[in-house]
C-alpha cells in the first residue's frame, strides 16, 4: 500500500516536470527569463494567454506592432467584434464571413486557439432583428427558429476551428437593476423565456462535438453574501441546474473587468469561486480582463502611480486565482493596448481607461510585468498543470 501510494506521487512529479518543462527557459527567446513572452511561459502551465483582437488594427499597415505583439505574446485569441451577430448577419440569411475566417486563418499560422464571442446576446444584435421583433413583423415561434438557425449556421461554418465558444453571453441582470433580485434579463429573455439559454447550449453541441461550450458574465469575479442579489450565486445556481438537467455545459467564463475605484479582491475570493465552478465538473476561463481607472485629474505620476499599481495588482489576482485551479484554461485579455481599448468609449462619463497592460505607445506597464512574475515565478506543489477538459455531450 505504502509504495503504490509512492509511486503515484512519483509518476505525478514526473508527469507535472515534464509539462514544466515543454518550454525550455531559453526556447527561441533571449537567455533571460523575463524576457520570454506571455505565450512561452504561460506554455509551462498548459495555460492558454489571449487577447481580444481589433481585426481593424490587425490589418492595419501602419501600424505593424500590433499584429506583431498579438503575435508574439498570446497564444489564444479572440474576435473583438467580428464575430458578434451584427458582423456576422448584418442582413438576414446574408452572412459575412471574411473577416472572422481572416482572424481564424491568422491564429492556424501563428497556433494560437481561438474563443469564439459570441453566439447569444443582447448586445450588437443586427436591425433586422431587433426591429422585427419590435414591429411585430417576427414572431416569437419564428424568433427561436431564427436564434437555432444562427447558432447552427455559425457553429457549423467554425466547426473544427473554435476551442472554447461563448454560447450564452450576459443573460443575468445586476444588483442594481429592478428589482434587485438578480434574473434573467434582455432581449433573449423578453421574448423566449429563460429557457433559451438550455436550447443554446443543445444547439451549438449538435453543431460541433468538440467545441467547449461556455457561458460568459461580467462581475464573476467573486461571490457575495449568496443572497438573491448575488449575481455570482444567481449564475452558480443556473449552471449547476443545466448540468442536472443533462444540457451540454463544459465552462463558465468570467469577464474580468474591473476598476481600480472599487477596491481589490484578494487572491483567495477569486480562487474559492473557480474552485465552486470548477467542482460541479466545469472548466472556467478569464475571458475579457481589464482593470480600468478614472482618468480625469490625473495631473502627474502621484495620481497616475496609484492606479497603474491598483490595476497591476488586481491582474495578478485574477491570473494567480486562474493558476491556482488546474480547470482554468485560459486568461485572456480585453485589447491590446490602451490605444485600442473598448474602455474610453464606453466609460467616458466621468472618463475611465489606463484599462490594458500596454500604453498608448505599447510600453509594457506594470500590469504586464506582474503578469509575466505570475507566470514565471509558480509551479507545483500549489500551481499544477491545466487539466484537459473534455466536452459534456449532454442528454
Ligand atoms: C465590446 C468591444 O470591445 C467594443 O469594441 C464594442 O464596441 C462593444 O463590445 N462584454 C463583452 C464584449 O462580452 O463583447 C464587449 O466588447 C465588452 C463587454
Amino acid at each position: 500500500m505504502k509504495l503504490r501510494r509512492f509511486t503515484v506521487v512519483a509518476v505525478t512529479a514526473a508527469a507535472v516536470a515534464a509539462t514544466l518543462n515543454v518550454v525550455p527557459a531559453s526556447a527561441g527567446h533571449n537567455s533571460k527569463p523575463a524576457d520570454q513572452s506571455l505565450r512561452a511561459l504561460a506554455a509551462r502551465h498548459n495555460l492558454y494567454i489571449g487577447t481580444a483582437v481589433d481585426s481593424a488594427a490587425l490589418n492595419d499597415p501602419a501600424d505593424p506592432q500590433y499584429r506583431k505583439l498579438v503575435t508574439q505574446e498570446f497564444n489564444t485569441v479572440t474576435a473583438e467584434n467580428v464575430m458578434k451577430w451584427e458582423s456576422l448577419e448584418p442582413t438576414r440569411g446574408q452572412y459575412n464571413w471574411g473577416p472572422a475566417d481572416e482572424l481564424i486563418e491568422f491564429a492556424r499560422k501563428n497556433k494560437q486557439l481561438v474563443r469564439g464571442h459570441v453566439l447569444v446576446w443582447n448586445n450588437q444584435l443586427p436591425a433586422w432583428l431587433t426591429e422585427g421583433v419590435a414591429d411585430g413583423s417576427i414572431s416569437k415561434t419564428e424568433l427561436r427558429e431564427i436564434l437555432k438557425n444562427h447558432i447552427t449556421t455559425v457553429v457549423k461554418h467554425f466547426k473544427g476551428k473554435i476551442w472554447q465558444w461563448d454560447v450564452v453571453n450576459e443573460a443575468a441582470s445586476d444588483p442594481w437593476d429592478s428589482p434587485s433580485t438578480i434574473h434573467y434579463k434582455g432581449f433573449w429573455a423578453q421574448n423566449l423565456g429563460e429557457g433559451y439559454v438550455a436550447d443554446a447550449f443543445r444547439w451549438a453541441r449538435a453543431a460541433d462535438p468538440k467545441a467547449l461550450l461556455f457561458y460568459n458574465d461580467y462581475n464573476l469575479e467573486a461571490f457575495g453574501d449568496r443572497g438573491p442579489s448575488d449575481k455570482v450565486q444567481f449564475v452558480y445556481n443556473m449552471v449547476k441546474s443545466l448540468k442536472a438537467a443533462g444540457v451540454p455545459i463544459d465552462g463558465v467564463g468570467s469577464q474580468g473587468h474591473l476598476g481600480t475605484q472599487y477596491g481589490n479582491y484578494d487572491v483567495f475570493q477569486v480562487s474559492d469561486t473557480l474552485k465552486a465552478f470548477t467542482d460541479l465538473g466545469l472548466a472556467t476561463a478569464f475571458t475579457e480582463v481589464d482593470v480600468r481607472s478614472h482618468t480625469a485629474n490625473i495631473a502627474d505620476s502621484n495620481e497616475l502611480n496609484p492606479r497603474l499599481q491598483a490595476s497591476a495588482y488586481n491582474h495578478g489576482v485574477l491570473l494567480q486565482a486562474c493558476l491556482s485551479n488546474p480547470k482554468c484554461l485560459s486568461f485572456t485579455l480585453w485589447g491590446v493596448s490602451d490605444h485600442h481599448s473598448w474602455v474610453p468609449t464606453w466609460f467616458d462619463d466621468p472618463p475611465e481607461g489606463l484599462a490594458t497592460v500596454y500604453d498608448e505607445n505599447y510600453q509594457p506597464k506594470k500590469a504586464y510585468f506582474e503578469l509575466k512574475g505570475d507566470l514565471l515565478f509558480s509551479g507545483p506543489p500549489y500551481v499544477l498543470p491545466r487539466v484537459t477538459q473534455k466536452p459534456n455531450k449532454g442528454r
